[in-house]
């Protein structure tokens, strides 16, 4: 099982806190927002990871986490996306990394309080397909939200403005080898982006889309508001008083 962080993008809707910086940099209580996602693959027992990055001093990430020794790996795989070109797009340049493996893909401005150790054992066995996560939130129209019916995932609809359930599909995924096919037969969105969520769409139809409902809280940090939510999250985990 291969691990992706992807941590490119421009973080607009962060300026100016990014105008000079890259948004997976900036500090999250203690540590810079990428040692997270990264930690989350760790703990999942996953030990070649891959950092997608881009748009700004994509060179710092080199000098941050190094070979990977804060957190006991041997070696840190990278790579460059030119272009905003969306979460799928970011995906599709790991291909080679990947190879014939399954992958955990988490966005690298995604926290979460639990481990995903336990279900990455069950997609190891899982024969095919894909497997995301949901949590249930307030505000589910600035996130993708799920469709189910009884234990399948039917639908995902991008930040819909009626949501058809309060189910967030976070930002943690595992495909198998098939998601690079299905990454380069999409088309862009509205937004100009290839979406993440066409690619879980697309399991869907296939039929081989599981997932599971997390336990404790799951934060991000695509606006002021989340990513001081975030700091207070993380800050009460390590018991400081906030
Ligand atoms: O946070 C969970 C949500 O993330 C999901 O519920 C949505 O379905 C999914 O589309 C995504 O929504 P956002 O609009 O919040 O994604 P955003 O554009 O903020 O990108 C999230 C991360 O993905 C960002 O921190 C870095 C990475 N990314 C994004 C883009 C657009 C890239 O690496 N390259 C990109 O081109």
């Amino acid at each position: 099982m291969k691990g992706v962080v992807l941590a490119g993008g421009l973080g607009t809707r962060l300026r100016p806190l990014t105008r000079v910086t890259n948004k997976h940099l900036l500090p999250v209580y203690d540590k810079p927002m990428i040692f997270y996602p990264v930690q989350t693959l760790v703990d999942a027992g996953i030990q070649e990871v891959m950092i997608v990055t881009g748009g700004n001093n994509a060179g710092e990430f080199l000098r941050l986490l190094r070979n990977g020794e804060d957190f006991g790996l041997r070696q840190m795989h990278y790579t460059y996306q030119k272009t905003e070109g969306g979460i799928a797009d970011a995906l599709s340049l790991t291909r080679h990394f990947v190879g014939d493996d399954k992958v955990v893909v988490v966005l690298g401005d995604n926290f979460i309080q639990g481990s995903i150790r336990k279900a990455v054992e069950d997609f190891e066995r899982q024969p095919e397909g894909a497997k995301i996560f949901l949590k249930e939130v307030e505000h589910p129209q600035e996130f993708g939200v799920a469709v189910l019916d009884g234990d399948k995932v039917t639908r995902i609809i991008e930040k819909p403005e009626v949501p058809p359930s309060n189910l967030a599909v976070i930002g943690i995924y595992m495909y198998d080898k098939n998601v690079f096919e299905i990454c380069s037969a999409l088309e862009p969105s509205s937004r100009g982006e290839l979406e993440i969520t066409d690619v879980n769409n697309a399991y869907i139809r296939r039929g081989t889309m599981t997932y599971e409902i997390i336990d404790g809280w799951w934060a991000d940090c695509g606006s002021f508001e989340a990513l001081l939510r975030s700091n207070v999250l993380v800050a009460r985990e390590k018991g400081v008083e906030v």
